[in-house]
């Protein structure tokens, strides 16, 4: 019997929480029982740990980075994110591709001993540009995830797993190569956001959103980590004040404007049923 359900999110810029919210609620609702929540987006969310009992369903969800589960996060859920309970994977992702990010989360999940009550790739509008995927997810959208939530709640009530490798994709293939409008690679591993001081307010906002808690609270146009690109700061800069200026990540992302702006499609994955 499944007495709860807990959905787990990475988010930055809030597309993963959308849906994983979504996801919990229904399935707690078609189960008769409560959902909770744990954000693990800012790093006190991952000062502890993520360990439900047997008797509950965990929705875990992360947005796809360079084809797979971010790799700053990655380690965190593969250390701190077990059980022997019941298990979904969820990735959103910005309408490129999911590569591999499903698989990965399956095996995450599947190595911290839980069984697989379904998977599920959503697509999500792109924190680099709101051309790819633009205002997705839709109610539409949601509606779609929240009926498949119900069936996996049901699936894991009544013990029918699916199977890990009915997740397409490799758990340990290598990360997508970002390209150019050239197709050569995008080199901008080093890029932070750059902050126009006449724009800024010093309101303190990017300091507290970085995920990584990268931005200096004194001085916002400085780093104190690594950035991720998540683009939380720029987009929840209340001035406007924050952008990336880098010239590769700027071709990178008319790359995904010219190529990527065809609607790549959700997929869903039950126990007992091919991906749809
Ligand atoms: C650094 C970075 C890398 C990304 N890589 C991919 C990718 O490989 N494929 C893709 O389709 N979307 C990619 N995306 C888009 C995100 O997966 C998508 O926008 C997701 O909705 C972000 O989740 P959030 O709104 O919860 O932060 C990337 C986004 C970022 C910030
Ligand atoms: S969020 Fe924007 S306005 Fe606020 S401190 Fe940061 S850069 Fe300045
Ligand atoms: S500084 Fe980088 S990692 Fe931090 S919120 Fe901004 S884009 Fe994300």
């Amino acid at each position: 019997m499944i007495r709860r359900v807990t959905g787990a999110f990475f988010s930055p810029c809030g597309n993963v929480e959308k849906v994983v919210r979504t996801m919990a609620e229904t399935a707690g609702a078609r189960l008769g029982v409560p959902a909770g929540y744990a954000d693990i987006t800012l790093p006190g969310g991952r000062a502890g740990e993520i360990v439900p009992g047997e008797d509950e369903l965990l929705i875990l969800g992360a947005p796809v980075y360079a084809g797979r589960a971010p790799n700053k996060l990655a380690p965190y859920l593969a250390a701190h994110v077990r059980g022997t309970g019941w298990a979904v994977p969820v990735v959103c992702f910005g309408n490129r591709s999911f590569d591999n990010a499903l698989a990965e989360l399956a095996s995450i999940l599947t190595k911290g001993g839980f069984h697989l009550a379904g998977a599920a790739a959503v697509v999500t509008e792109h924190s680099f540009s709101s051309r790819l995927a633009p205002g997705s997810p839709t109610a539409e959208e949601l509606a779609a995830a929240a009926a498949f939530a119900a069936g996996a709640a049901e699936d894991a009530q009544a013990g029918r797993a699916l199977d890990a490798a009915a997740v397409p994709g490799d758990a340990d293939a290598s990360y997508y190569t970002p390209l150019t409008l050239e197709g050569t690679p995008a080199r901008f591993l080093k890029a932070v956001p750059a902050v126009d001081q006449d724009k800024c307010v010093r309101c303190g906002t990017c300091g507290r959103v970085c995920p990584m808690g990268s931005v200096d609270r004194d001085d916002p146009a400085a780093m104190t980590g690594v950035c991720i690109k998540c683009q939380a700061c720029v987009k929840r800069c209340p001035a406007g004040a924050r952008r990336f200026t880098d010239e590769a990540f700027l071709s990178h992302v008319r790359m995904l404007e010219r190529d990527y702006v065809r609607p790549a499609g959700s997929v869903y994955i039950r126990a007992g049923e091919a991906a749809r």
